[in-house]
């Protein structure tokens, strides 16, 4: 059974021309490690993609910094921890899937680097899902364990719902509120699937400059040529 279509919602980064909002960017991180990040991997950013996009060199590696990842073997062949460095990934929060469905109630969390892209909906269907849990319709029975969120398809969903006024404190005086954190979320979110979105729209614009100022050339140069003819 699918899901309540999602509002469409005017993100800053949607047209063609719009790149993403570094700031929102940079609040969507904080909500994405404070919160997030108890539950859901995000396997495929490394502490200097972070760098020039929503940190500084200092600040991402200060973060490292604070997370202890296997090394070794060492000359005596021991295995230790050591302190990030801006190489490292983004530390996953279970060892295995196993460990992850045990601490969920037999539901997987999935890695959210590329869940933008995976989801149907997109941006406003997880502005929708996080910001959309509500008590279950009069007659709908749901499961120990699971939540209702009517935007999930089927309705019951096993993560319950996390984000509430407050919860995050943000550096750049932002008002804390769920649809903030969320909207901020989502952008962080839409970035690391699409790390390249800028770049792409930027070199995009360009292109058609290009091409537009080559036909208009060529129009004229075509009429310059062939008017004696006629
Ligand atoms: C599923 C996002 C925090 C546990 C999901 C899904 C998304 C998501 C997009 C996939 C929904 C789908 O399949 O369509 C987020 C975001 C979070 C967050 C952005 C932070 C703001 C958490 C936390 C926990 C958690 C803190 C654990 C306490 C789960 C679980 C699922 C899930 C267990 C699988 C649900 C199911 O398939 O029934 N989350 N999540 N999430 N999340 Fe989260």
């Amino acid at each position: 059974e699918e899901g309540l279509h999602p509002t469409a919602y005017p993100w800053s980064h949607k047209g063609w021309f719009d790149t993403f909002d570094h700031a929102s960017i940079r609040r969507g991180f904080q909500v994405y490690k404070e919160v997030c990040a108890a539950c859901h991997s995000l396997d495929r950013i490394a502490w200097r993609n972070l760098v020039g996009v929503s940190h500084t060199a200092s600040e991402a590696r200060a973060m490292a910094e604070e997370v202890e990842y296997p090394d070794g073997p060492n000359d005596q062949g021991e295995m230790f921890q050591r302190p990030g460095k801006l190489s490292d990934y983004l530390p996953a929060p279970y060892p295995n899937e196993e460990a992850a469905r045990a601490s969920n109630a037999g539901a997987l969390p999935p890695d959210l680097s590329l869940i933008i892209k995976a989801r149907h909906g997109g941006c406003d269907y997880i502005f929708s899902l996080l910001t959309g849990y509500v008590d279950p319709p009069a007659g709908v029975e749901i499961r120990e364990g699971l939540n209702y969120n009517p935007y999930f398809p089927g309705g019951a969903i096993g993560m319950a719902r996390v984000l509430f006024d407050g919860l995050v404190e943000y550096d750049d005086g932002t008002p804390g509120t769920t649809s903030q954190y969320a909207k901020d979320v989502v952008t962080f979110l839409n970035w690391a699937a699409e790390p390249e979105h800028d770049e792409r729209k930027k070199i995009g614009l360009q292109a058609v400059i290009l091409m537009s100022s080559l036909t208009l050339l060529s129009l004229y140069v075509k009429r310059f040529k062939w008017g004696p003819i006629k």
